[in-house]
């Protein structure tokens, strides 16, 4: 009885009608009665509420608001990404996950997803804490670019995650250097990129991203209170993480088709137009060295030139802006 397909059938059956009987369902998927509430009873526990109707059918009264690719395919609309997906309703870090896959040689569009990281991974080597309410994934890439311009990818990622944002919420995001996504100056979510090359190729390309979207205020430190936020923060109701989800695909889909067919340069000018970094004073810590200058430009590799005081310019290509003044 326990053939996923069978339950997505079933489930695809109850989202079309109003009220179906059990006959009816099993019909449909060749399966007996008791096998069909079996499916059925399985689906409640994943969260779907499903009522029972007089005369023996069954009715969809709400769906949970899980990351589930059977809810997520439904209405993704998405040509590449997301057609593989790997659930997990906890693991140590998608973005693991992804690099492991993409070893495998998974193909692009690979999509990972997790309700809970146990080591979720930050950039440069932080921790990242995918907290209650959040959305964490990754994504396997094999686009066609030289990987001295990998900043394009992340630079682009943002875009499009803003996008998804204002899509979803109506509220407009702006984007830190090189890819923190903002909201009233606090961080809503991040970005990671890993890579895999050689020095004229790139093997595969694994964009991580976590967003805190129904995360309550509570669940941030004290500290971090001021510096992170979001969406329910922002805005005092929640969002589906799945309706996001489907949005975010899409638009990262738009812009790398955007990219691959047009290159960098209007990317570069979309960017600058959401960037909260250019024209301030900014402190740059990278590894064990801080810069600090006025952030003058992105360069068409997606580095950040700064001038420093003595008059210089210098082009920043990694590191994390840790002060905008
Ligand atoms: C940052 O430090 O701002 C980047 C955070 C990226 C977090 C995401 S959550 C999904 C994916 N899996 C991880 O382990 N990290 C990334």
């Amino acid at each position: 009885m326990s053939n996923p397909n069978s339950r997505q059938l079933i489930l695809g059956l109850l989202r079309q009608h109003g009220k179906i009987s059990g006959k009816q369902l099993g019909d449909a998927a060749g399966i007996s009665r008791s096998a069909v509430w079996k499916h059925i009873g399985r689906l409640k526990e994943q969260g779907y509420n499903i009522v029972s109707t007089p005369g023996g059918g069954y009715k969809l009264l709400s769906s949970p608001d899980l990351l589930l690719p059977s809810e997520l395919l439904s209405e993704l609309n998405t040509r590449v990404l997301g057609q593989e997906v790997f659930y997990y309703q906890e693991i140590s870090s998608t973005q693991e996950k992804a690099v492991e896959l993409a070893k495998q040689g998974y193909p692009e569009g690979t999509l990972i997803i997790a309700e809970k990281q146990i080591s979720g991974k930050g950039r440069l080597g932080r921790n990242w804490e995918s907290r209650p309410g959040s959305i964490s994934f990754s994504l396997i890439f094999r686009p066609n670019m030289r990987p001295e311009d990998i900043l394009h990818f992340p630079l682009a990622t943002g875009i499009a995650t803003a996008r998804a944002i204002q899509n979803l919420t109506g509220s407009y995001p702006r984007l830190k250097w090189p890819n923190d996504i903002l909201l009233s100056a606090r961080k809503l979510g991040g970005i990671l990129t890993e890579l895999a090359a050689e020095p004229d190729k790139l093997h595969y390309l694994v964009i991580g991203i976590g967003i805190n979207i129904n995360t309550p205020k509570s669940c941030f430190s004290e500290q971090l209170q001021s510096t992170a936020t979001s969406l329910f923060t922002e805005h005092g109701q929640e969002f589906s993480r799945l309706g996001f989800l489907q949005v975010l695909l899409r638009e990262l889909e738009a812009i790398h088709s955007q990219y691959q067919a047009y290159g960098f340069t209007r990317i570069r000018e979309d960017w600058k137009a959401l960037n909260t970094t250019l024209g301030r004073k900014v402190k740059i810590l990278d590894s064990d060295k801080a810069i600090q200058g006025t952030a003058q430009d992105i360069n068409p590799q997606g580095g950040l030139v700064i001038s420093t005081a003595s008059g210089e310019n210098l082009t920043v290509t990694s590191g994390d802006v840790v002060d905008q003044f």
